[in-house]
C-alpha cells in the first residue's frame, strides 16, 4: 500500500518536474524567437535530456515496485524457498569439506590440539575437565566440519566425553576457543542461516512452540521449581532455587509500581507463574500470552480463580492497552530484524504513564555469537539474543531507557539447579517413551553449556525498565 502512494507520487513528481521543464524551454524559446525542439541550446539539450533520464529511472523505479508489490504476499514463502536453498548448499559444501577431512585426518589432529591447548584442555588429558575421545576420526570429522555444532552432536552421540563438562566448557570460552575454531567458512555459513534471514516472522514463532516448549510439561515439571518459572532467578538473599525464582518474581513486582486494579500483560508468559503471582500478591489483573498451547493448558489451570487469562498469540496480535507491560525469558524469540516492531507493539499497548519491563539474555562483546547452530537446531530454533546497542537503537523515539539491571551471573546458578533437578528425576521422566539416552545427554549438555557461559560472563542477563515520557519525579529502581 504504502508502495503505491509512494508510486503514484513518483509520477506525479516526475511529470510535473517535465511540465515545468517544457514551459521554461518554451519560455526561452519565446524569448529567442527560435524553433523549439529544433534549435534548442545546449544548456536546454542538456538539462531535458537529463529530465528525460530522470523519469526513465522513475518509471523503472515504478515498475520494480509493481513487481515488488506483486510478490510481496508471497515474501514468506519466498524467503523459505531462499532459506531451503541455502541449507541444502551448505549442506552440500559441508560435504565436500568432510570428503576432505576423511584424507587429512593428521594435520585435523595436531590442528586441535594446538587450538584445545590455549585454554590448557589436553585431548584425552589427566584433567577432570580434559575431554576423552571415544572415537577420534569421528570427533575429529565433525568438530572441524561442524564447529560447536559438531562438538554437541559429538557429545550427544558420545563420540567424547568429560568428567566436568561445566567446566571444559568454562575453560574454552574464558579462552575465546569458539572463537578460533569458528572459522570465517563457518561464520559466515552461521550468519546466512541463522540471521540473514527473518527466521522471527509470525509464521515461524510456532516452530520453537513445536521444538522446546511443547516437549511436554512433565519435562518442565521435573525441572523447574514449583513456580514452573524458565528464566533467570535473582540470588541476592536466595539460598535455593524456589527462593531465587520468588525473590525475582518480587522484584519484578517491585520494579513495575504495580498497584492493585492495574492491568498487566506479560508476553511470553511461560507455565502463568509471573500472572499467578502478581495477581496474589499485588492484585493486579493479567493478560499473558504464550505460542505453546502445552504451557496455555497447564498455566490456566496453575491460574484458576485468578483474575487472569492466558492466550495463545504470538505478541504482534496484541491490541489492547496496558498499565503494565512486562516480558521475561521472551525477547531472545524475536530476533534483531523484529526489534521496532516489538517495541513498536509495546508503545502502542502501553498507557501513556506506564512501565515496560523488559528481562532478556543479551550478549555485550561483538565476539560473543549471538546464535549458535546446535541449540538452533536441537534447543531453541530461530533464537538470537540481543547485542546490547541493539536495544537502545530500537527504542529510539519510542521508550527512555530507565533502569538497566544486570544479573548475568545467577543464571549460572539458575542453570545448575535445572540440571540437577533435570538429573535426580530423569529415571521417572517417561514423556510417552519419546526420549531416550540421547536426548538425555542433549538436555544435559544444553543446560551445562548454558551456564558456562553465564558463569564466563559471555552471556548477560539484564532487566530493563523504561517508560514511555520519563517518570515525573524519577523512577527509583529496586535491587
Ligand atoms: C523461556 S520462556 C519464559 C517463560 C516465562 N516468562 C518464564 O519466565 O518462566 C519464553 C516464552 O516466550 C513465549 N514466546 C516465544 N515466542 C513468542 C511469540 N512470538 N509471541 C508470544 N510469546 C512467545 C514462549 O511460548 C514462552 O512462553
Amino acid at each position: 500500500m504504502h508502495m503505491l502512494n509512494y508510486g503514484s507520487r513518483w509520477t506525479q513528481f516526475s511529470s510535473q518536474t517535465l511540465a515545468v521543464a517544457v514551459s521554461w524551454l518554451s519560455l526561452k524559446h519565446r524569448d529567442n524567437n527560435e524553433l523549439f525542439v529544433l534549435q534548442q541550446s545546449a544548456e536546454q539539450q542538456q538539462t531535458l535530456s537529463l529530465l528525460l533520464f530522470t523519469e526513465q529511472i522513475g518509471k523503472t523505479f515504478i515498475v520494480l515496485l509493481g513487481v515488488y508489490q506483486q510478490f510481496a504476499p508471497k515474501m514468506d514463502l519466498i524467503r523459505d524457498v531462499v532459506y531451503r536453498v541455502i541449507v541444502f548448499s551448505i549442506r552440500v559444501y559441508k560435504y565436500l569439506e568432510w570428503l576432505l577431512i576423511e584424507y587429512a585426518e593428521d594435520f585435523v589432529e595436531q590442528h586441535l590440539n594446538k587450538i584445545f591447548k590455549k585454554a590448557g584442555i589436553v585431548l584425552d588429558g589427566p584433567k577432570r575437565y580434559d575431554p576423552k575421545i571415544n572415537d577420534k576420526k569421528e570427533f575429529y570429522t565433525r568438530v572441524v566440519s561442524n564447529a560447536l555444532l559438531g562438538l554437541g552432536e559429538g557429545y550427544m552421540e558420545k563420540i567424547w566425553d568429560v568428567e566436568d563438562l561445566e567446566e571444559f566448557a568454562y575453560q574454552g570460552l574464558k579462552h575465546d576457543l569458539a572463537k578460533e575454531y569458528l572459522g570465517p567458512v563457518n561464520k559466515i555459513t552461521n550468519y546466512m542461516l541463522l540471521q540473514a534471514i527473518n527466521l522471527q516472522t509470525q509464521k515461524k514463532s510456532f516452530e520453537v512452540g513445536e521444538q522446546h516448549y511443547n516437549l511436554g510439561n512433565e519435562l518442565f515439571e521435573c525441572m523447574l521449581d514449583p513456580t514452573m518459572q524458565y528464566s533467570c532467578g535473582y540470588w541476592k538473599d536466595a539460598t535455593n532455587l524456589e527462593q531465587a525464582q520468588l525473590a525475582k518474581l518480587n522484584l519484578i513486582g517491585e520494579k513495575l509500581k504495580l498497584k492493585p486494579g492495574m492491568t498487566v500483560l506479560d508476553i511470553g508468559c511461560g507455565w502463568g507463574g509471573l500472572a499467578k503471582y502478581l495477581a496474589e500478591n499485588f492484585g493486579v489483573s493479567v493478560v499473558g500470552c504464550t505460542i505453546s498451547i502445552e504451557q496455555a493448558k497447564l498455566a490456566r489451570e496453575r491460574c484458576e480463580g485468578l483474575n487472569v487469562e492466558i492466550v495463545v498469540q504470538d505478541y504482534r496480535d496484541i491490541q489492547e492497552k496496558f498499565d503494565r507491560i512486562v516480558s521475561v525469558g521472551m525477547f531472545e524469540h524475536v530476533g534483531p530484524q523484529n526489534y521496532p516492531t516489538f517495541f513498536e507493539m509495546t508503545n502502542r499497548c502501553l498507557k501513556d504513564d506506564g512501565i515496560l519491563l523488559l528481562h532478556t539474555i543479551g550478549v555485550s562483546h561483538n565476539n560473543v555469537p549471538l546464535t549458535e547452530p546446535w541449540f538452533h537446531k536441537y534447543i531453541f530454533r530461530n533464537a538470537v539474543l540481543p547485542y546490547h546497542t541493539d536495544i537502545p537503537k530500537a527504542t529510539d523515539g519510542l521508550f527512555i531507557l530507565e533502569d538497566w539491571h544486570n544479573m548475568g551471573h545467577d543464571y549460572s546458578l539458575t542453570l545448575r539447579e535445572w540440571k540437577k533437578n533435570f538429573e535426580n528425576n530423569w529415571e521417572q521422566l517417561s514423556m510417552g517413551k519419546k526420549v531416550d539416552e540421547k536426548f538425555y545427554r542433549m538436555w544435559i549438555y544444553y543446560l551445562t553449556i548454558s551456564a558456562a557461559c553465564f558463569r564466563a560472563r559471555k552471556y548477560q542477563l539484564w532487566q530493563i525498565v523504561m517508560s514511555k515520557n520519563g517518570i515525573e519525579g524519577g523512577y527509583q529502581s529496586v535491587r
